[in-house]
């Protein structure tokens, strides 16, 4: 067994994707509030961005941050529960779970919009 064996386990790549969607999500929240803050710039500045925000690509866009902030927080639900219950088998299977469950969130929100 190597060194980095560890790093093709599971519940490693949990945690990877738990930090890497924690950090997407964060460098995301700026932007966000940057789009905001366009409502107090005036109406049709507001306008012309949610206009913009109509495109394919975008939509595209926002289900994949959809799917990262439902598996980020399924997946802090998860270790929450982790670290304040009973310890329970089947944690791989939970992330797993997790997982999906972020496609559909995903998925449904793109078969809403297109
Ligand atoms: C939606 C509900 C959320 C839940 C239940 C949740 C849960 C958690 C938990 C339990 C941790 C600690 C992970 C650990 O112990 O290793 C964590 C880490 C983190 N979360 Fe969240 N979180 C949520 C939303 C967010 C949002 C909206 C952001 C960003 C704007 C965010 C950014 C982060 C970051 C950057 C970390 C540190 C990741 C790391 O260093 O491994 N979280 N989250």
């Amino acid at each position: 067994m190597t060194l980095l064996a560890h790093r093709t386990r599971p519940l490693w790549i949990a945690a990877l994707v738990h930090r890497l969607s924690g950090l997407a999500l964060a460098v995301f929240l700026p932007f966000h509030f940057l789009a905001l803050g366009l409502a107090i710039s005036g109406e049709a500045q507001l306008e012309s961005f949610l206009r913009w925000s109509e495109q394919p690509l975008v939509k595209m866009s926002e289900a994949v941050l959809l799917g990262v902030l439902a598996i980020h927080m399924l997946g802090g639900l998860r270790l929450l529960a982790l670290e304040n219950l009973a310890w329970r088998e089947g944690q791989a299977r939970l992330a797993l779970l997790a997982v999906v469950a972020a496609m559909a969130v995903a998925f449904a929100f793109l078969a809403s919009v297109f």
